[in-house]
């Protein structure tokens, strides 16, 4: 039987991915795309020039605030498989859109399960939860499914009721309905105002001679980054089960920011000398002394998670799942990637011309 599968937010990082992998296997895949006053469909267009012969890939103008073109499309389609990645998801933007991102990341949710409800509730559905739930608390880390939930932004509680009203239409209307708690997850198609993004692209910016420095908010902050790719698997796989469930997906690993930062600089084998704490913190080229990072209040937010550091055991188990790529491999994969576009070379070449 054929699978389709519809995807909000598939014009985003994870969006692409997961298109990618299910059109591998052999999925019709149909995608929702909001309206904008420029093409916003970069990370999907090599989808979209790819021969239409062969795949199965449909794009609909819709946006999930919006029930009533969800009632329609859910419908039209009849989804096997509904993966509801669309969120305003940038935690410090929803500081300054509160009202909005509990919209498109909190309300929405039930617009769309109450679409797959309507219309016979058959659709498996993946709801997009977060680590942002769990607050951050270092006493929590490592963080796994029993792990009390906190959230601490706008962004935070808004998957906070996605997150159980999720566990609630599976709960009431026996909807096969997972949430997938996921830690954070980057790629080159990471979103270039997230910290690891702004990172790589600041650095490629400076090695061109196209920006003076990189300025960040709290580089104490811990994350547990793992790769986009290696994740988008993971939610398949939640849909796969024989009973729907709530899993962690993480790499067991955790980082500052200021280690990203270092791991970068790194790749280009430059070293970075720290001077000074809080506000006064600076990175120096230790070769050259140049200034290459310092610390602008403004990056900081009103409230901070510090610490997340993801136990994905249950999803080891019970999925088979396994993240492939460490936090190395993710950095120089980053790395690379924008050195490339930015400075036409890998960060090997940049590295040999500096030694020599
Ligand atoms: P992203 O790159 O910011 O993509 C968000 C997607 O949602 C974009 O396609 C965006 O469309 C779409 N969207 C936003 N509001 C919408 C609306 N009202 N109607 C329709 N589409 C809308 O995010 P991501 O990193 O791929 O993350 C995917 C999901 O996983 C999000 O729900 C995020 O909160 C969650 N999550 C992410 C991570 C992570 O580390 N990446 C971790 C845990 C959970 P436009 O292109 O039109 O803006
Ligand atoms: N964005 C950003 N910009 N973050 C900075 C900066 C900066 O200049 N300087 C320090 N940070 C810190 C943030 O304060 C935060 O502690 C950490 O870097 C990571 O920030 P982001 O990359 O913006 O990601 P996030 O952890 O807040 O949220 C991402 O991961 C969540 C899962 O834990 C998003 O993808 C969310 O959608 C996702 O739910």
């Amino acid at each position: 039987m054929q699978k389709i599968a519809l995807i909000t937010g598939i014009t985003g990082q994870d969006g692409s991915y997961l298109a990618e992998f299910l059109l591998g296997r052999g999925y019709e895949v149909h995608g929702l795309i909001r309206r904008h006053s420029i093409s916003n469909t970069s990370r999907i267009d090599h989808i979209l020039r790819s021969n239409y012969n062969k795949i199965k890939f449909f794009l609909h103008f819709a946006d999930t605030t919006d029930s009533s073109n969800l009632m329609r499309l859910i419908a039209e389609i009849r989804p096997t498989e509904v993966y509801n990645l669309a969120a305003q998801s940038h935690v410090g933007v929803s500081f300054e859109v509160p009202e909005y991102t509990a919209e498109a990341t909190g309300v929405s949710t039930i617009k769309l399960l109450e679409a797959i409800r309507v219309n016979g509730g058959n659709s498996r559905y993946y709801q997009a939860s977060t680590s942002e739930l769990f607050g951050g608390l270092p006493e929590t880390a490592p963080q796994s499914e029993s792990t009390p939930f906190y959230p601490k932004s706008p962004y935070g509680a808004a998957k906070l009721y996605s997150y159980w009203i999720t566990v609630n239409y599976r709960e009431s209307y026996n909807i096969f309905a997972c949430n997938g708690i996921l830690f954070n997850h980057e790629s080159p198609r990471r979103g270039e105002n997230f910290v690891t993004r702004k990172i790589t692209l600041a650095i490629a910016n400076i090695i061109a001679g196209k920006q003076e420095k990189l300025s960040l908010g709290n580089m104490n902050a811990r994350r547990d980054w793992g790769f986009a790719g290696d994740y988008v698997e993971g939610m398949w796989r939640m849909l796969q089960q024989d009973k729907p469930d709530d899993y962690v997906l993480a790499t067991n690993e955790t980082h500052t920011v200021r280690e990203f930062v270092e791991a970068a600089f790194k790749e280009l084998g430059i070293t970075v000398r720290w001077e000074g704490i809080g506000i006064d913190e600076k990175g120096y080229d230790a070769q050259t002394g140049k200034l290459l990072v310092d610390v602008n209040p403004e990056y900081y937010r009103p409230a901070e998670v510090e610490f997340l550091w993801g136990n994905p055991a249950k999803a080891e188990k019970a999925l088979g799942w396994k993240r492939k790529v460490d936090f190395r491999g993710l950095v120089t994969m980053m790395m690379d990637a924008d050195l490339k576009e930015i400075a036409g070379m890998s960060c090997k070449e940049y590295a040999q011309s500096r030694e020599n």
